[in-house]
């Protein structure tokens, strides 16, 4: 009885738990918070973790910590790569979730994205990461399937639907109809390795040392995809690796373009598998509808260009790329019959 109770008045959050970020949904609400998926640790004197900072506050503190303290991305090529600071991030949001709602004492539903290609360790991880930090019931539904809700697409028709979604840690590719996936391809390709593939290349051409957040900076402000787009030049520091001296650079914007092209190839390289692969009759709705681009590795300049370009299919950019899968979840809060019949499985918290 206590239980039906609690059940009925328990708080419904969607998160989309993404390498790069992490967007929380409140049923009712719509999205509540949007931060990076870091979180800024010490380890006190009985070697348990104590969580200094989460999010923003945690970000800006990456490569500027001291010894004692730790900046960790929990989240990894789209899955769990550190369970312990995973489960302290997520609880850090259910708790604030709850603060903002009035139901505070009951333990939340909690769907959650997951990309497609995951095991059943990595799903398993998921939950068990979001039970420990709080939940009562989690769903796993497929990023793919909630981006393509989140984006507005008629996924329940019979008729072909293709998203790309380029997040921090993965490109997730699928085709779907009839509230399915017919076809799915997933990469480890993202906005992360775009920003290693910088961090070498300047190491190697310019001898200098840059760190995760310039590279970024890098690819957000003078990065480019297409050939023709790319916009003046940026000025960078780091560390000179002859001298040790700190030193600034001037970064052309061909020089980023053609040093991204490569993770730009094997992103076009997944959509062609993906569209080699679909079955006719739905690769001829796509010719008509054309491909949905997600994610915020979308946003790279000239991606949607080089897309149209090596395609030859209409290319769009959903209405909020980087929010498509945590409005996706959310609005499975709303859709019961659909939430049970995307969720991967179900878990409580009594383990069943
Ligand atoms: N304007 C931009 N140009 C290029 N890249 C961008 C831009 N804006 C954001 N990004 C990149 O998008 C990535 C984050 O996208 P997103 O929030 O969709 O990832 P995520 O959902 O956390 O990751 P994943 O789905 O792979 O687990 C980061 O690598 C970020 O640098
Ligand atoms: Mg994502």
């Amino acid at each position: 009885m206590l239980n039906l109770i609690s059940n009925a008045l328990a708080v419904d959050v969607a998160i989309d738990l993404g390498t790069a970020n992490i967007l929380v949904y409140l049923a009712g609400k719509g999205i509540v918070f949007c931060e990076p998926s870091v979180v800024a640790v010490q380890d006190d004197f009985r070697g348990n973790l104590k969580v200094l900072a989460v999010g923003e506050e945690a970000k800006s503190m990456i490569g500027r910590t001291p010894d004692t303290i730790h900046a960790i991305r929990p989240m990894r090529d789209g899955v769990i790569a550190n369970f312990d600071v995973n489960t302290e991030m997520i609880r850090y949001f259910i708790r604030k979730v709850q603060s903002i709602h009035s139901l505070v004492k009951f333990r939340p539903n909690v769907v959650v994205g997951v990309p497609s290609g995951i095991t059943q360790v990595e799903k398993r991880a998921v939950k068990d990461s979001t039970m420990a930090a709080g939940a009562r019931l989690v769903h796993l539904v497929e990023e793919p399937v909630a981006a393509a809700i989140g984006a507005g697409l008629p996924i329940s028709e019979a008729s072909g639907n293709m998203i790309v979604d380029i997040g921090g840690g993965t490109t997730e590719v699928a085709v779907l109809s009839l509230a399915g996936v017919v076809y799915s391809d997933s990469a480890r390709l993202g906005g992360d390795i775009m920003d290693e593939t910088l961090i070498q290349y300047i190491k190697k051409r310019y001898n200098l040392l840059i760190g995760e957040r310039t590279a970024e900076y890098v690819k957000t402000t003078i990065g480019t995809a297409y050939p023709g787009e790319e916009q003046s030049t940026l000025e960078i520091k780091g560390r000179d690796l002859l001298t040790g001296i700190p030193k600034t650079l001037c970064l052309g914007g061909e020089e980023v373009r053609e040093a991204l092209a490569d993770v730009c190839d094997q992103i076009v390289q997944v959509v062609k598998n993906t569209l080699e692969a679909t079955p006719p009759e739905l690769a001829a709705d796509i010719v008509d509808k054309g491909i949905v681009l997600a994610g915020g590795g979308s946003l790279l300049k000239g991606m949607d260009t080089l897309l149209r370009e090596r395609t030859g299919l209409p290319i769009f950019y959903a209405e909020d790329p980087r929010t498509c899968v945590v409005l996706g979840v959310g609005a499975l809060l709303e859709n019961r019959q659909l939430l049970n019949r995307l969720s991967l499985s179900s878990l409580n918290s009594s383990g069943r």
